[in-house]
């Protein structure tokens, strides 16, 4: 059976974390990375292991001592992720493209394509990484950074801050309103998309400075290069997502898409949003995993039932109705 995953972190303050036991080494061949700049940076230190593919519990284990990413966060994430891109019977996931690595194939329409897959997990408007439509959903694209430093400049005096992430994310949803006919900002992405934005100043700032601010210098390391900056510490404390709301309600948009080419942004009645999140858990587990696997047999079976319970897990405090598309054990 897939394993429980690890526990929160015994000792959860600061500390460096750009340590001897985790230098940065540039890829060899065939080593994978995609569109999440932490994972990235995590695989390229030898938190994860360095050819991009890893087990649910490594990734766990791994935001939370390379990031400080709270437990509950890191779970509900994690499992979200393995159970559109991963493969659940030998428990591997690509943090980016599909690779032979994960084993074989379930039946379609299965995917197991890893984090660059569009429209499960990964999704349009992102700060860095262009949409699906225009080709590269994954790599840094050197037009989406340069608006991030000139937003930076602009708004931030030069480092990417709260009043940034919130422009920027107006910014960057305008901008696919109006240029991607294909534009969907519904459920998980209008939750990701938020959550995403908070995360630079969560976790890229040094946990010793009490500024959430991050230098020009530093997202260059991190975005591009999938790189600690030199002597770096996590964050202070566990956090995730934690100024998604106020990003949010800076421009205040509803979850929609556009329906019939550019500038046709409707929104959505039946997608989740911040007035209804467990709504998300329930389009997530009844429309996109279901959809994925309409019919398993055998182990995979098994192991749908074992991770759903897993992703259910962080968010039973929220008061969801837990789903069982597949019965219990
Ligand atoms: C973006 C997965 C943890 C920072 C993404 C994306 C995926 C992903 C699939 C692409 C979404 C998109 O922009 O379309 C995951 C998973 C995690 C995880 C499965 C497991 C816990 C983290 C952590 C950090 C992080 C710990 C920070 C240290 C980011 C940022 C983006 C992103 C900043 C947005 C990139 C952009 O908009 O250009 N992540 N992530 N993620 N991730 Fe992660
Ligand atoms: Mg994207």
């Amino acid at each position: 059976d897939p394993p429980s995953p690890p526990g929160p972190l015994k000792v959860n303050g600061t500390k460096l974390v750009n340590d001897r036991a985790h230098p940065w080494k540039p890829l060899q061949q065939d080593d994978i990375r995609g569109p999440c700049p932490g994972l990235n940076t995590l695989a390229s230190h030898g938190y994860l292991p360095r050819n991009g593919v890893a087990t649910p519990s490594q990734i766990i284990t791994a935001v939370q001592e390379g990031f400080n990413m709270d437990h509950s966060t890191a779970r509900f994430v994690t499992y979200a992720a393995h159970l559109v891109d991963g493969n659940l019977v030998t428990d591997l996931l690509s943090i980016g493209g599909k690779t032979k690595k994960t084993g074989p194939d379930p039946p379609a329409p299965a995917s197991v394509a890893g984090l660059n897959t569009h429209a499960v997990f990964e999704g349009d408007s992102s700060m860095t990484r262009a949409d699906f439509f225009f080709g590269d959903n994954h790599s840094l694209n050197e037009t989406l950074f340069k608006q991030f430093q000139d937003f930076s400049n602009r708004f931030g005096g030069g480092f990417y801050n709260l009043t940034v992430a919130q422009e920027l994310r107006h910014q960057r949803i305008q901008e696919s309103i109006a240029t991607n006919p294909t534009f969907d900002f519904t459920s998980p992405r209008f939750f990701t998309a938020f959550a995403e934005s908070s995360f630079p100043l969560e976790f890229f700032v040094d946990g010793r400075n009490p500024v959430r601010a991050l230098s020009m210098d530093n997202a260059t390391l991190f975005f591009r290069d999938s790189k600690f900056p030199v002597d770096f510490f996590r964050a202070a404390a566990p956090t995730g997502a934690a100024f998604a709301q106020q990003i949010f309600s800076a421009y205040p948009i509803a979850a929609g898409k556009n329906v019939n080419g550019i500038n046709t942004f409707t929104p959505d009645p039946t997608s989740a949003d911040f007035s209804n999140f467990c709504l998300l858990y329930t389009n997530f587990v009844t429309k996109t995993v279901a959809g994925l696997y309409p019919n398993p047999t055998g182990v995979l079976k098994r192991n749908l039932i074992i991770n759903l319970r897993y992703f259910y897990a962080p968010i039973a405090d929220a008061g969801c109705t837990e789903l069982f598309p597949y019965g219990q054990l």
